[in-house]
């Protein structure tokens, strides 16, 4: 198991904004994510502006792609992505079009979970060469009061064993990290427990420590 890296997703309605953490959390995390909020107010420019912003980091365009997945990798993968997002949801021949783009440019597709798969889809997925899956509670689903349980873990353990390698978000917290320690994760995703902090450099300091304490020095 590798120690799990800190990802901060951008999901403000104005690129200014975003690039305003950016300036103050880049050193302090290891992935950047134009979030699905920041790109559709914004746009492709999104991107552009990050990728130039912080040149060497991984910038994820979590665009969760549904349809037309090789025009849209093709346009987040020039605009400087490493990553993009497909939604669960998509048809198999999106997934397939947007992974064969993604490897033009040695990058990489992430699977969004959301509500309903199986894991039938995730061999699948993994059958055609999708390595990276995002665990998601939905922050509507959040504010309606769904909490993580033992079921999420049981497929969150289920997916890795497919060979996927497991980011997760939703409303995480450093106080959260526990739960998952058990689990053999890529990435935690946080967007408002950065972003919206007063202090968010100490928050990026407080997931660190937690990463360390739980999975502990290994690289
Ligand atoms: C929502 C997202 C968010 O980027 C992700 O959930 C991280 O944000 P937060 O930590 O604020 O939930 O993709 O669909
Ligand atoms: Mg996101």
């Amino acid at each position: 198991m590798s120690r799990p890296l800190l990802q901060l997703a951008l999901d403000h309605t104005s690129l200014e904004a975003a690039q305003r953490d950016v300036a103050r959390l880049q050193d302090h995390v290891d992935i950047v994510e134009a979030g699905t909020i920041l790109c559709l107010t914004e746009g492709l420019n999104a991107l552009r502006a990050l990728r130039q912003q912080c040149p060497g980091k991984t910038l994820v365009a979590d665009w969760k792609v549904a349809d037309a997945g090789e025009t849209l990798a093709q346009q987040a993968f020039a605009a400087g992505a490493n990553w993009m997002t497909i939604i669960c949801a998509a048809p198999l021949a999106t997934v397939e079009k947007g992974h064969q783009v993604a490897r033009e440019y040695g990058g990489e597709i992430q699977m969004e979970l959301f509500g309903n798969w199986t894991l039938n889809d995730a061999r699948d997925w993994h059958r055609i060469g999708i390595r990276q899956a995002i665990y998601h509670r939905g922050r509507d689903a959040q504010a309606s009061g769904q909490q993580w349980g033992e079921a999420d873990l049981a497929r969150m353990k289920a997916l890795s064993d497919i060979g996927l390698a497991l980011s997760i978000t939703g409303g995480i917290t450093p106080a959260d990290l526990p739960l998952f320690k058990d689990i053999n994760v890529k990435a935690f995703i946080a967007g408002r427990a950065l972003a919206g902090a007063a202090q968010p450099e100490q928050v990026a300091a407080d997931f660190h420590d937690q990463i360390r304490t739980l999975w502990g020095d290994r690289s």
